[in-house]
């Protein structure tokens, strides 16, 4: 099959993409503290503009400090950052690709609480603390739900002043929305609660606010867990099917969303997002960083940490893997939501072979695809694909050793297998850090000294 239609032009509403391929969220903590850009964080979203792909959809970007999942994550919580995020938007333009934010809260779903959430208790839709983690929370108050709307609503608003193409709403992967949406989670018997319809009541809120605000013209997609497969730990309910799925993609259409973009799984990571490897010999001397944010986390760590141990939290996390295939893991289910709805579909999940991609949207299974770790892995990877080649000559290998490491070291693809030598490696993930000759020394103007 043809790569050809890869890179045809893909029209939303009142968005065209110059490809198929959209690169995936991808988070770091190459950010400040206080949640404003840096240029390392231009520097690593410009190279995958440059390497090709059509639509850069940012790192997850919290609307609120507190909704973060790790200090160190650009936020949008502040109008004083809109210039911040037109120059990131600006360079990922020079190269023709266009750059979405993606709108997220984290709910009880967080990381490291960092000092603005150390005194208080992560909001959620339930009071039930996160299973994997451990993280106490507590079920959001009618005031607190339409506080965190309305800051969805400013935060699509600032995006559009900075110019950005468009904002995506992260509902998916076990983050606030989703732990309104899932059935697994949400214990509510409020209208936030119970019934489908009360579940997505949150969303739908905050898809008409930020219509209210920014207009029909302003591109807004909304990303979606397929299926939650919410018993990781074989004790919690299993959460939303792909019907529900299906239903709340419908009702997102009609509130005025612009295109679905398919994941899986109630929880991040989720041992079928991203799809491979869960290399526990590394999370050894990384998810130490994690031991105190929540109850589970020494527990997780000992189980890390001691070989001996390993093999129950294998058992937990692999056993849900059988029968899965790594690359397009979630077409099947993009085939059944891409029918059900007219606005294009895009879908995440393993991509890295042209002829895949291709006969997808060729087949009509999806629009365009979401690509993250082969992104990592090889940043030019549209114009390998453009050049002819169906696959990378140094593929990613889904080790998902990238992502084990994110909490506690810099962003980037750490397979030594991939470079000559481990010090190749460590260069290369330091690259997007060459900031330097911008410093500025005490005395200079415009050095803040508070
Ligand atoms: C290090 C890392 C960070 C990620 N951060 C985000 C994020 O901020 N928001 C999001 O929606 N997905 C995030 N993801 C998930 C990816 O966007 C993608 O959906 C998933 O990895 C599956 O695609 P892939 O197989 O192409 O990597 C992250 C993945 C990795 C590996
Ligand atoms: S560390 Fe590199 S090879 Fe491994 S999953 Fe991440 S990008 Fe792919």
């Amino acid at each position: 099959m043809s790569s050809d239609v890869i890179f045809t032009p893909l029209k939303f509403r009142n968005l065209e993409v110059k490809n198929r391929i959209f690169r995936s969220s991808i988070s770091g903590r190459f950010d400040n503290e206080d949640g404003s850009l840096t240029q390392t964080r231009i520097n690593w979203e410009s190279k995958f503009a440059a390497g090709g792909v059509g639509a850069i959809i940012s790192s997850y970007v919290p609307v609120l400090i507190e909704g973060r999942i790790i200090a160190g994550y650009g936020t949008v919580h502040r109008d004083a950052y809109i210039p911040l995020w037109q120059k990131l938007g600006e360079s990922v333009h020079a190269h023709g690709s266009k750059f979405i934010m993606q709108l997220s809260h984290s709910g009880r779903q967080l990381d490291v609480p960092g000092i603005h959430n150390r005194k208080r208790k992560a909001l959620s839709s339930t009071s039930h603390k996160e299973p994997i983690n451990g993280v106490p929370c507590q079920a959001m108050s009618k005031a607190q739900i339409d506080y965190t709307v309305n800051a969805f609503a400013d935060a699509a608003w600032r995006a559009r002043e900075a110019g950005l193409d468009g904002v995506e709403l992260h509902s998916a992967n076990g983050y606030l929305f989703s732990q309104f949406l899932s059935s697994g989670i949400n214990d509510r018997t409020d209208e936030y609660g119970g019934s489908l319809e009360n579940r997505a009541r949150f969303l739908l809120e905050v898809i008409e606010a930020i219509r209210a605000k920014v207009g029909r013209e302003f591109h807004l997609q909304v990303k979606l867990g397929a299926i939650d497969r919410n018993n990781v730990i074989p004790w919690e309910k299993k959460g939303n099917t792909l019907a529900d799925c299906v239903q709340i993609a419908k009702w997102c259409e009609s509130a005025g969303v612009d295109g679905i973009h398919v994941s899986s799984g109630s929880s991040f990571p989720h041992p079928l997002n991203p799809p491979g490897d869960f290399p526990l010999e590394v999370l050894a001397y990384t998810y130490d960083t994690m031991i105190s944010s929540g109850d589970y986390g020494m527990r997780n760590y000992l189980m890390f940490r001691y070989p001996v141990l390993r093999p129950i939290f294998h058992w937990v996390w692999f056993r849900m893997k059988a029968g899965h295939p790594i690359e397009g893991i979630s077409l099947d289910e993009a085939r059944v939501i891409k029918a059900a709805v007219k606005i294009p579909v895009i879908v995440t999940g393993g991509f890295q072979t042209a002829s895949v991609v291709a006969s997808a949207i060729h087949d009509g299974v999806c629009d365009g695809v979401a690509i993250a770790r082969s992104l990592i892995a090889n940043n030019d990877l549209p114009k390998i694909w453009a050049s002819g080649k169906d696959r990378p000559d140094r593929p990613c290998t889904y080790c998902n050793k990238c992502l084990v490491n994110a909490p506690k070291n810099p962003l980037g693809c750490y397979e030594e297998a991939r470079y000559p030598d481990y010090e190749t490696m460590v260069e290369t993930i330091m690259s997007i850090y060459s900031t330097h000759a911008d410093l500025k020394v005490s005395g200079d103007e415009g050095l803040l000294t508070n």
